[in-house]
């Protein structure tokens, strides 16, 4: 175990420099909003003078990017779901050395578009690979680096796969948007079922609103939950 990548307050540093490092992820099913509401975050923040280093998995470092292709291609499929569960933690490992840890040791704020959530449902629940070695895989990827807040945005299945059909217009659907509408759900309820579990780093947001009033639900649950002032 490393120690708490981010700074005590340190007397000698600017005001943008002195809020901590913190650590959001948004996690949900497909066609939730989660980049869109991530921008809109990093955007808020920044006005605040916070340093924002936005990020998404599988990617977020060079090399977790060559992973991603791999993954979202679809060419790790035949190699099994625990291959790919070994494939996303590889890819997590080098975000966390390469972009997450460095950030938060600096006093930056992370903010990713998926994190090991995602691991814990695609992988583990929905997908095969079993508990024990997704908690595992993640020890090994992240170490001590886990978010202290996670957003999970929460759409309805016919829902969410309208959306990201919409969005994906005529290109084909990637290798973990093409299952069926039951895996979707499944994912849907293992989400839920991962906030219960952990209801103080999760925050769960009915995402089937219009963009602003989830963007607000959003700050709002960001504001409460870390201790800032909701006004600009
Ligand atoms: P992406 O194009 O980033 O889409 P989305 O808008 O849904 O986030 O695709 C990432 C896909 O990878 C998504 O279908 C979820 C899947 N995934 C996993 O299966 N396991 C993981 O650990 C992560 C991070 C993503």
């Amino acid at each position: 175990m490393t120690a708490d990548p981010r700074p005590a307050t340190d007397e000698t540093a600017t005001p943008a420099q002195r809020p901590p490092g913190r650590f959001l992820t948004f996690e949900g099913g497909e066609g939730a909003g989660k980049s869109s509401r991530v921008a809109e975050l990093a955007e808020r923040l920044r006005r605040r003078g916070v340093e924002v280093v936005v990020t998404r998995e599988p990617g977020g470092s060079p090399g977790a990017e060559v992973v991603r292709h791999v993954l979202l291609s679809g060419g790790a499929e035949a190699f099994g779901p625990l291959a790919e569960a070994i494939l996303f933690a590889a890819a997590r490992a080098d975000h966390v050395d390469q972009t997450i840890r460095p950030a938060l040791t600096r006093g930056a704020w992370v903010i990713s578009d998926r994190f090991y959530d995602s691991t814990r449902v695609y992988q583990g629940a929905t997908g095969d690979v079993p508990g024990d070695t997704v908690a595992a895989l993640e020890e090994i990827a992240v170490d001590d680096v886990r978010p202290d807040l996670t957003i999970l945005l929460d759409v309805p299945v016919e829902i969410g796969m309208a959306r990201a059909a919409a969005r994906r217009g005529a290109d084909v659907a990637d290798r973990f948007e093409k299952e069926e509408k039951n895996v979707h759900e499944s994912r849907r309820r293992a989400f839920l079922a991962l906030a219960r579990a952990e209801p103080k780093r999760f925050v769960v947001i009915d995402a089937t609103r219009d963009p602003a009033t989830v963007a607000d639900a959003v700050w709002y649950g960001v504001c409460s939950r870390l201790g800032l002032p909701e006004k600009d």
